[in-house]
């Protein structure tokens, strides 16, 4: 098989003459005939100013360099798309395939026999993963690592759900403007992804149990020395998959690593945002992923880690713990153990090495659960025929099983101009309802399902209530949200027919999301529904191709042409 500077060669009709000039130019960069013979580890470079996330992401880089070359092969860096919540507009989900993409291509396009992707930031790593098990190279993911906690009069804080939590109580006039500012300098302490169970945690504990990192590489904190120590062994792994050829993404990527994976999702109270990203990896293998086996694992794996929003910890509580190893050891015969990892060995050897630290209190053990159900239930009825789901964990037990009024939002833009008007016609038992911001409808489907409770509600107390959408929430929020209704109202689904004053009906114990409105009437609704044109700005370029490929979020919202089998 082809290795090295000779895989890929540019085509000029002559592989000889594209080696002699491949060569001629990278002894440009003042590389030696012996390190252009070695085996060559690709690294991508995610470092980017408007990534604060991935600040650590150049002495990372430096460290799997150096393990590399400990290792005899050639690091060889190359930079793709970085991509921050924050700073990604209209939202980095509108851009995760865009790096897909460029991950994707750069890694066919680029001679390397290995590679290291070095990410973190909510999408990276799902973009990273998509890119891999398409190319099906071998690949080892390095997460950048949790930020440490910040501290606020005696108080911990994280980001972001004491962001949003803060936020709230701002709003409600309980803060005031000066100690706001004073918060917002608190709640993000180092560089490093937001270290509560967010969709940044979730994605990090989920790569690991994949078996596509090493042990700990989800918890480690970004700042840590250990850190860098895991960057190192990961480039000596990725050495040695260089020369050994594997294992290939297509051998971990499996029905059972993925059950694993939707079975930590669950423990850890992870994101909703990684049930779309696991469908988008998944859709790159020959396997799917299938939101009722998700809802069965929930209904007999409990929530063992207690993280913030569904608990009282952070990430780097979770690492002094045991991390990742010592869950699956709670998990005990819950989890596929004999799943193979990048360095050879199995999750039950993982496990076997799992630190055991007596007294802690953050890894539950199945006896003694956080919530005995597990975080996730998928809901279906006649407003998401495709499902939708719901983090129970995060919920109010109380609005579980509710029937309220709809109050309609149009778009987050009606949404954010009427939902704090003094006039608006609201109670705390109604369920707001926010449409047209699905993967298609906004476009990019915003996390704009953590609706916040109207000013006036706010005002007198109300902290949840029923809230439905097709939109997707961060996995730092909490409340009794309902999200990622599928298919969404901007492709016709039930949602678009949805009326303010109709009675909505949320069972979580049934798994039921239904729109209390006899059927002859919602055809007429039906009949007379008008879609909303497509989004302004997406006439043309990669805004064209989104609109034109995105699928449903129960399929990831990846686009059909990219999928293992092209729709
Ligand atoms: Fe980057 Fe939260 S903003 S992980």
């Amino acid at each position: 098989m082809t290795r090295g500077l000779r895989k890929g060669l540019t085509s000029y009709g002559d592989d000889g003459f594209a080696l002699f000039l491949r060569k001629a130019f990278i002894k440009a960069a003042g590389y030696s005939d012996d390190a252009l013979d070695r085996p060559i580890v690709g690294i991508t470079n995610t470092y980017s100013d408007y990534n604060p996330c991935h600040g650590n992401a150049k002495t990372l880089l430096e460290a799997v360099k150096r393990g590399v070359m400990l290792a005899g092969a050639l690091p060889m860096e190359f930079p793709t798309i970085s991509i921050h919540e924050s700073f990604a507009h209209p939202t980095s989900m509108f851009l995760r395939n865009l790096m897909a993409m460029d991950t994707e291509e750069m890694m066919r396009a680029q001679p390397m026999d290995a590679v290291v992707v070095i990410g973190g930031c909510d999408k990276t790593l799902p973009a990273q993963i998509m890119a891999a098990a398409s190319v099906d190279l071998p690949t080892v993911v390095v997460p950048v690592g949790p930020m440490v906690v910040g501290h606020h009069r005696g108080e911990v804080l994280g980001a972001c759900t004491d962001c949003r939590r803060l936020w709230g109580a701002h709003r409600a006039g309980e803060i005031d403007e000066t100690e706001i500012d004073t918060v917002n300098g608190r709640l993000a302490p180092s560089v490093g992804t937001c270290m509560v169970m967010g969709t940044a945690s979730t994605m990090a504990c989920i790569t690991e149990t994949l078996g596509l990192s090493l042990p700990m590489s989800a918890t480690i904190p970004a700042p840590h020395a250990e850190r860098v120590r895991l960057a190192e062994d990961s480039g000596k792994v990725a050495a040695r998959m260089a020369v050994e050829g594997g294992p290939l993404p297509s051998q971990l990527l499996t029905p059972q690593s993925f059950r694993n994976a939707m079975i930590v999702m669950q423990a850890i109270g992870g994101s909703t945002n990684g049930i779309i990203h696991l469908a988008a990896i998944a859709g790159r293998t020959e396997h799917t992923l299938s939101l009722d086996e998700l809802d069965e694992i929930g209904r007999t794996v409990p929530v063992l880690v207690d993280l913030k929003p569904s608990g009282q910890h952070y990430m780097e509580h979770f690492h002094h713990a045991g991390g990742v190893p010592k869950l699956l050891k709670q998990l005990g015969d819950l989890v596929e153990l004999d799943t193979p990892t990048i360095s050879g060995a199995t999750l039950r050897d993982v496990v076997a090495a799992a630190e055991d630290d007596p007294g802690q209190t953050v890894i539950r053990s199945t006896a003694d659960p956080i919530k005995a159900q597990g975080s996730m239930i998928v809901l279906r009825g006649n407003l998401a025929p495709g499902g939708a789901i719901l983090k129970q964990a995060a919920a109010s037990s109380h609005l579980l099983h509710h029937t309220g009024r709809a109050v309609v939002f149009d778009s987050v833009a009606d949404m954010a101009e009427r939902i704090d008007d003094p006039q608006l016609d609201v109670n705390a038992d109604d369920v707001l309802v926010l449409r047209n911001a699905g993967p298609k409808g906004a476009p990019g489907m915003p996390e704009a399902g953590y609706l916040p409770i109207p000013k006036k509600l706010a005002r007198q107390g109300i902290k949840d209530m029923v809230r439905i959408s097709d939109a997707r929430m961060s996995g730092t929020a909490f409340g009794t949200i309902v999200l990622h209704i599928t298919p969404e109202a901007a492709i016709g689904g039930p949602l678009a027919l949805v009326r303010t004053g109709d009675l909505i009906r949320l069972d979580a114990e049934g798994r039921r999301l239904e729109l209390l409105v006899e059927e002859d009437q919602l055809e007429r609704r039906r009949s007379e529904h008008v879609r909303a044109p497509d989004a302004k700005g997406s006439e043309r370029g990669y805004a064209r191709l989104f609109v034109e490929n995105v699928l449903q979020a129960d399929e990831g919202c990846d686009f059909g042409f990219l999928r293992r089998r092209p729709d």
